[in-house]
């Protein structure tokens, strides 16, 4: 039982008493009788357990694999109060989505908070229709495309993508896209070879917004065209967002995440260690996310963790052969609270909305997840507001050994953490089991 907290429900906040039994939450409000275990947590907020519908542990990428597993990962995970995560198929090794799912069970085992996967789909042709249907019986409802990456052979095409989203679109799945207009990429990248240009600091040379903006045209008119459930990832810039705003107006079926690193560092950011695809963009970028999320526009922010060591990222100094992305599971609602809420941007509802309801309602997990209500799973997260950490690398519990945050002061670090009923962080330390993370089987999305 947890006495006193101001609870985050999705219409205020509250003070009173949120009852557990087993995995559940039993009761919530001013709860009479005394439980077994008392936590009294006058002075802090509970929040549902966050959901950061966008991570990649143990990815093969690159010639390498990120230094996260989903041991490190999912306890990364957990000390940011982020209880679920959604990661994604490998389909880098063939397989259909059913076996590439089966693989990625096995390899999620290890984990310590609770997951499921976005099937990644990257050799699509016409015959592979069943497989959707497959994937979707065994609680895969959502799949993912690269309008980029043609080189590592990731790459859908326009044509295969509209089958692909009339084929999810007939099953009421959700489709994924990485939205970058190869074509530009391309004729970018190949300006700066000719010149020699290819350090790492220049890579956000080779992806300018419009490479961005173009793509996420593209998905929309597909998604337009096909009636798909669409969702954007990792939008950086105004002008995408603006273009997905346009999108909501037609009536299209759209929704688009962005990730902490796109709202808190600029492309002046950008290093060696703190480089990812889409790269940092301007200050006035950054600024018009805030916006874009507050109204509503971008409904998600999830981290895109893909952890690689400092010795992996600095592999290279050209940056076609950098492993691209940083880690972050840990610090997303750290960042959240203190650059959104505690800097007046986003109130607690909203935070709470984009951080555990909006992904848990569009990627079918909700309210099993992603609330705080009776019969929901007890994942909560207790958060001191007034508490500030420093951020020090050596703190975190990822592999990647750095943060792209160093040094940066911030609230909102949970002190307890409870996943279906086990409190699994208290003062810092991990009192659960490897392997105790569960699979969540999903339905297609009721949103
Ligand atoms: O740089 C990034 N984001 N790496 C992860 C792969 C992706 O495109 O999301
Ligand atoms: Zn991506
Ligand atoms: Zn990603």
């Amino acid at each position: 039982m947890i006495r006193e907290a101001d609870i985050v429900l999705p219409y205020g906040v509250i003070k009173g008493d949120i009852a557990i039994e087993g995995e559940k939450i039993s009761a919530l409000g001013n709860v009479p009788g005394r439980a077994k275990k008392e936590i009294i947590a006058s002075g802090m907020l509970a929040f549902p357990g966050f959901i950061d519908a966008h991570v990649h542990f143990s990815l093969p990428v690159s010639g390498t694999r990120t230094a996260d597993d989903f041991a490190s990962g999912s306890l990364s995970a957990l000390f940011g109060g982020v209880t679920t995560f959604i990661d994604f198929t490998v389909s880098a090794f063939g397989g259909t989505l059913a076996e590439n799912i089966e693989a990625r069970l096995s390899e999620a085992r290890e984990s310590v908070a609770d997951y499921t996967f976005h099937a990644e789909i990257t050799s699509w042709n016409r015959k592979k229709s069943w497989e959707i249907e497959s994937a979707i019986e065994k609680g895969i409802t959502s799949f993912k495309f690269f309008m980029t990456y043609e080189d590592s052979g990731r790459r859908t095409d326009k044509g295969k993508l509209y089958h692909a989203f009339s084929e999810i679109a007939k099953l009421g799945g959700v489709a994924l896209v990485h939205a970058e207009d190869e074509e530009l990429v391309k004729y970018f990248t190949d300006l700066l070879i000719e010149k020699g240009k290819l350090n790492v600091r220049l890579f956000p040379k080779s992806r300018p917004p419009i490479v961005e903006a173009m793509a996420i045209e593209d998905a929309l008119f597909l998604a337009r065209e096909t009636g798909v459930n669409l969702y954007v990832v990792h939008v950086s810039t105004a002008a995408g967002a603006e273009i997905i705003e346009k999108g909501k107006m037609e009536g299209i079926t759209v929704y688009a995440e962005t990730a902490p690193h796109y709202l808190i560092l600029t492309e002046g950011d950008f290093s060696e260690l703190v480089s990812m695809c889409p790269p940092l963009r301007r200050r006035e970028d950054s600024i018009a996310l805030w916006e874009f999320l507050s109204k509503g526009v971008l409904s998600v922010v999830a981290t895109d963790h893909c952890s690689f060591s400092p010795a992996q990222k600095k592999s290279s100094k050209d940056f076609r052969n950098v492993p691209m992305g940083i880690p972050g599971v840990e610090t997303l609602f750290p960042l959240l609270f203190t650059h959104g809420y505690a800097n007046g941007k986003l109130s607690l509802v909203k935070l709470s909305e984009i951080l555990s309801a909006n992904p848990a309602k569009i990627f079918g997990l909700y309210p099993r997840k992603g609330v705080l209500s009776v019969g929901s799973d007890a994942d909560i997260v207790l958060v001191d507001p007034s508490r500030e950490v420093k951020l020090k690398a050596s703190c975190f519990h990822s592999n990647a050994g750095y943060t792209p945050y160093e040094g940066m002061e911030l609230k909102g670090f949970p002190n307890i953490v409870i996943s279906r009923g086990e409190v699994v962080i208290e003062e810092e330390r991990f009192l659960g089991n490897r392997g105790r993370g569960k699979f969540l089987k999903r339905e297609v999305s009721r949103s």
